[in-house]
């Protein structure tokens, strides 16, 4: 199935393969990194980015996509629904059904607050249940939450907002104790000790695992336990506006039902966005690793009533998403093929770097290697390197691959490829939205009363550039915080008159800065309809 030009380099992956096991490619210096990042990574692509005109955030650059729905209008009228007769009325109220939201429902149901869930999916239809690699945790003897933060504090290129990454890695051992007790099946040996492996960045071995399906196992298992409370979760129904009270703090949402469009007012003491990330927002023609509803939702929601962003003009794209076949074209090929010890090769089988830079570093090196030193392989529909597979195998024994990534090894034997004999052709995909709303230690936004966010939504946990496992780890550790915090919250709050006056005082801004486009959002799908008006989510 492959064209000769591609056998020919798979025979130079295999004529060097030995030799590549045995060769240890030096790490980058500082400034090589920088210089790199500089002239190959899609951040610092400064004509990918638009100056935001209105809004909290008014003179910072973000990406160009994220700018139009940003600033766009919203979706209904002040007056479109009956804010003084709620169809819910609850405590706390979670936008999002994936692993931060649903965390943050359990520690909220916990706390003794009346909670529920509105999904505009259904619950676990996130990026959560994508997951692969692992989830973080300094738990071993030669480890600790310090050497954790200095990873993550470098690897974010020391722009992490300290108190929300000392919290990070200081609660992680527990998050892992809690997972496990409501029941992950992490990975462990014959003693019963948590096997644990590198990432990219990582100093110490610290990523725990359920072979490479982490976040489904997780996911799995929080849906569990929200479904075995009792907690109620409204699905395939999306918040479309946030609503405040008389002053001017959060208090519910208005809720659109996605299938008949019937709008509904949920009223909230306090509110957890917990909407996930932006993959499909497709940030300069990228494909995504993340799933379907990843379309930067909690942003727009929070922007709109004037909570601030932090970082977002920074952007995640993994090195090794699927370059062949089409059919997977930017699925995640999760970072632990690289843990275990697979090389980057480029199409003369020669390893052309470190295989575990920090992400950000590893995908403009890949970026380099096929655009700018023509070293990519042609894969037909782009351009791509290898990921050499076999190399696991002859390193860690025959039988790692099946044992430790079968997921992998199911996804490209679909299409006829046996990872532990055959490399892979990877190209970095748009996988992580390492930008998000600015959130104080307690998971409430910064200047935004009783509105808090957790997971992929925050932004400044990571800095610009998130470590493999840290993304998992915050969903559980600041999903747990925002529940708990707004359930406690929830206690000491009246909620004073409703009111959507905010949509009124965002579409003056427009006007003012003469933004007259007609798109609406938050996006809450993506569009696939190549202009096809007849196909058009609507
Ligand atoms: O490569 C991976 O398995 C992804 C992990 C992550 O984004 O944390």
């Amino acid at each position: 199935m492959y064209s000769e030009e591609i056998m020919k380099s798979i025979k130079a992956v295999e004529a060097n393969r030995e030799s590549n096991i045995a060769y240890e490619p030096a790490r980058m210096t500082a400034k090589e990194k920088e210089d790199l990042l500089a002239a190959y990574h899609p951040d610092y692509k400064q004509d990918e980015f638009e100056v935001l005109k209105i809004g909290p955030n008014k003179g910072e650059k973000v990406p160009k996509e994220l700018a139009a729905v940003l600033q766009a209008g919203s979706r209904i009228t002040a007056d479109a629904v009956d804010l003084t007769k709620p169809d819910y009325d609850v405590d706390v109220l979670v936008i999002g059904g994936g692993g931060a939201g649903s965390s943050a429902a359990i520690e909220a149901d916990e706390a003794g607050a009346s909670v529920m869930i509105v999904t505009k999916l259904r619950i676990g239809d996130a990026n959560t249940m994508m997951a692969e690699g692992g989830i973080q945790a300094a738990d071993k003897p030669n480890d600790s939450p310090a050497t954790h933060f200095v990873d993550a504090f470098g690897g974010g290129h020391f722009a992490a907002k300290r108190e929300l990454l000392s919290k990070l890695v200081c609660d992680a051992p527990e998050a892992i104790q809690w997972l496990s007790n409501l029941g992950v099946e992490f990975d462990k040996d014959e003693q019963g000790n948590m096997i644990t492996t590198h990432g990219g960045g990582t100093s110490r071995k610290r990523m725990h695992a359920a072979r490479d399906y982490s976040g489904a196992e997780i996911m799995r298992t929080l849906r569990d336990e929200v479904l075995n409370r009792g907690i109620p979760v409204v699905d395939f129904t999306a918040a479309i506006e946030l609503i405040l009270d008389e002053n001017g703090n959060a208090a519910g949402a208005v809720l659109m039902n996605m299938e008949t469009k019937e709008l509904l007012v949920a009223k909230a003491k306090t509110v957890v966005i917990a909407t996930g990330g932006a993959g499909r927002m497709h940030y300069q023609g990228f494909p995504t690793s993340n799933h379907y509803g990843a379309t930067a939702d909690g942003l727009v929601l929070g922007y709109r009533v004037g909570a601030k962003l932090l970082y977002a003009d920074t952007l995640q794209y993994h090195p090794t998403g699927a370059a062949y076949p089409e059919q997977i074209f930017g699925a995640l090929v999760t970072e632990k093929v690289r843990s275990l010890g697979a090389k980057l090769v480029n199409r003369d089988g020669k390893v052309f770097m470190h295989p575990l830079e920090t992400r950000d570093v590893s995908a403009a090196s890949i970026i380099r290697e096929c655009n700018d030193r023509g070293n990519g392989v042609n894969t037909g529909s782009g351009l791509g390197v290898w990921l050499d597979t076999p190399m696991i195998e002859k390193i860690g024994g025959e039988g790692t691959i099946l044992r430790r990534i079968p997921a992998m090894h199911r996804m490209f034997a679909k299409y006829g490829i046996d990872i532990r004999y055959e490399p892979i052709l990877i190209y970095p995909t748009l996988h992580y939205q390492n930008g998000g709303l600015d959130i104080n230690v307690d998971g409430m936004t910064t200047n935004i009363n009783n509105l808090y966010v957790a997971g992929e939504a925050v932004g400044g946990i990571h800095g610009r550039n998130r470590l493999m496992g840290n993304s998992l780890l915050d969903i559980i550790v600041f999903g747990r915080n925002a529940g708990q915090n707004a359930a406690a919250k929830s206690k000491s709050v009246t909620v004073g008159a409703l009111t959507l006056k905010h949509i009124d005082e965002f579409a003056a801004m427009r006007k003012e800065a003469g933004i007259d486009g007609d798109e609406v959002s938050p996006k809450l799908l993506p569009s696939y309809t190549h202009g096809n008006p007849r196909l058009e989510n609507k």
